[in-house]
């Protein structure tokens, strides 16, 4: 089932998440329609928060970028209660985007290398590194979890470029392709 995403503005992207307990809910049915919503919005990464659902999990599907990111085409996984070890010193810059934020991209720095501990969808404990564009998509989506859009991590100056744009969107000037929520 394709489910609506929740757009910038809505408060389940500032609130605070939960652990996710096994057996509290249909997981697999949860990723599944995660999967679908992210498939049809052509997107990389979808959070619980963004489709208003306020735990501690995220998927990732590296597929759309494969063509300019070889290493990301076959990142599909699943990251349940995730919680980031350690960061690298050394940062890189890189442009992004968001499905909540539709039509905003900037450039955001962020660690180059992260080490993350994650349960799998059958809550099986994983720690695993990951560098350049699988650490972008991880930390970004790391970030929903924490109530945190990229847009905050912008500069001053990039913010008060986007503060317009961001404004529309809350109060539901914008339009995307897919289904959502504001
Ligand atoms: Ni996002």
């Amino acid at each position: 089932m394709i489910l609506p995403i929740y757009l910038y503005g809505q408060p389940a992207l500032r609130k605070e998440t939960e652990e996710v307990e096994k057996g509290e809910m249909d997981i697999k049915q949860l990723i599944s329609d995660m999967q679908e919503t992210l498939t049809q919005a052509e997107g990389c990464g979808l959070a619980a928060p963004q489709i208003g659902l306020s735990k501690r999990l995220f998927i990732v599907d590296g597929s759309e970028l494969g063509e300019d990111y070889p290493e990301c085409a076959d990142f599909k996984q699943v990251f349940i209660n995730p919680e980031i070890l350690e960061e690298s010193s050394e940062t890189v810059s890189y442009s992004e985007g968001c499905l909540s934020l539709p039509g905003i991209s900037e450039n955001v720095v962020r660690p180059k290398t992260i080490t993350i501990r994650y349960q799998d969808e059958d809550f099986q404990w994983h720690e695993e590194t990951l560098t350049d564009f699988k650490a972008r998509i991880v930390q970004h989506e790391y970030d929903h979890l924490e109530g945190h859009v990229f847009t905050d991590r912008i500069s001053p100056i990039r913010k008060q470029f986007v503060k317009g744009k961001l404004s529309n969107i809350a109060k539901g000037k914008t339009v995307s392709r897919y289904k959502y929520k504001r």
